[in-house]
């Protein structure tokens, strides 16, 4: 069955959070793991919108942490759709931090997060396909596109090549 075609903005996501001291280490900084986390729950929440069924995190990349977060920051994830495949979905998240005392907002944190779909058996099933609004959208679709078969051709070498025992 064709499934309709849904844009990315309908899906896209923000979601915000005050950094507390428990999710920092003893300097002040916000854990790299918690900023991981609330990257990974919003990536989740735009494929599941995407889809409407489970979906899980098959993979992370290009995940960098460009400056720190500190405790009392607010933290803003911005989470959108970038490509479909047959039953996986990429999904880029930049996250910002505000520093609320002065008003200022810097980049932290950006990163490629592939989402499969499941079905009520736990197996992947088909995604609706993404519909491409603009030209920019179409060349991100293609780059990822182009990234994620560049992966499978990895996974695929680095499995013929034999474990060290
Ligand atoms: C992700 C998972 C469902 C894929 O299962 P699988 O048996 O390899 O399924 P398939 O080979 O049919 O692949 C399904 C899709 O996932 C993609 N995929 C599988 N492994 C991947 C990986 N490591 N990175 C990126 N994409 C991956 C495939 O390319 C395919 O996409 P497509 O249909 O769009 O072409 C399975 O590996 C899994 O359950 N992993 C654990 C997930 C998890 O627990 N995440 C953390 C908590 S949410």
């Amino acid at each position: 069955m064709q499934m309709s075609a849904k844009t990315s903005s309908s899906t896209a996501i923000t979601m915000s959070q005050i950094v507390l001291p428990y999710n920092a280490n003893l300097a002040g900084n916000m854990h790299g793991g918690e900023v991981m986390k609330i990257m990974d729950s919003a990536a989740g929440a735009v494929a599941a919108r995407h889809c409407l069924t489970n979906v899980v995190t098959a993979s992370v990349t290009q995940l960098s942490f460009i400056e720190p977060v500190f405790v009392g920051d607010l933290v803003i994830c911005n989470a959108q759709l970038i490509y479909t495949g047959r039953t996986s979905m990429e999904i880029f998240v930049d996250v910002k931090a505000e520093d609320l005392g002065k008003g200022i907002i810097r980049c932290v944190s950006e990163g490629y997060f592939v989402m499969v779909s499941l079905d009520r058996n736990g197996h992947p099933s088909e995604v609706p396909p993404l519909q491409i609004e603009n030209e920019q959208q179409q060349i991100i679709f293609d780059e990822a596109k182009r990234r994620i078969a560049q992966m499978k051709q990895q996974k695929r070498e680095s499995s013929r090549i034999a474990p060290l025992k």
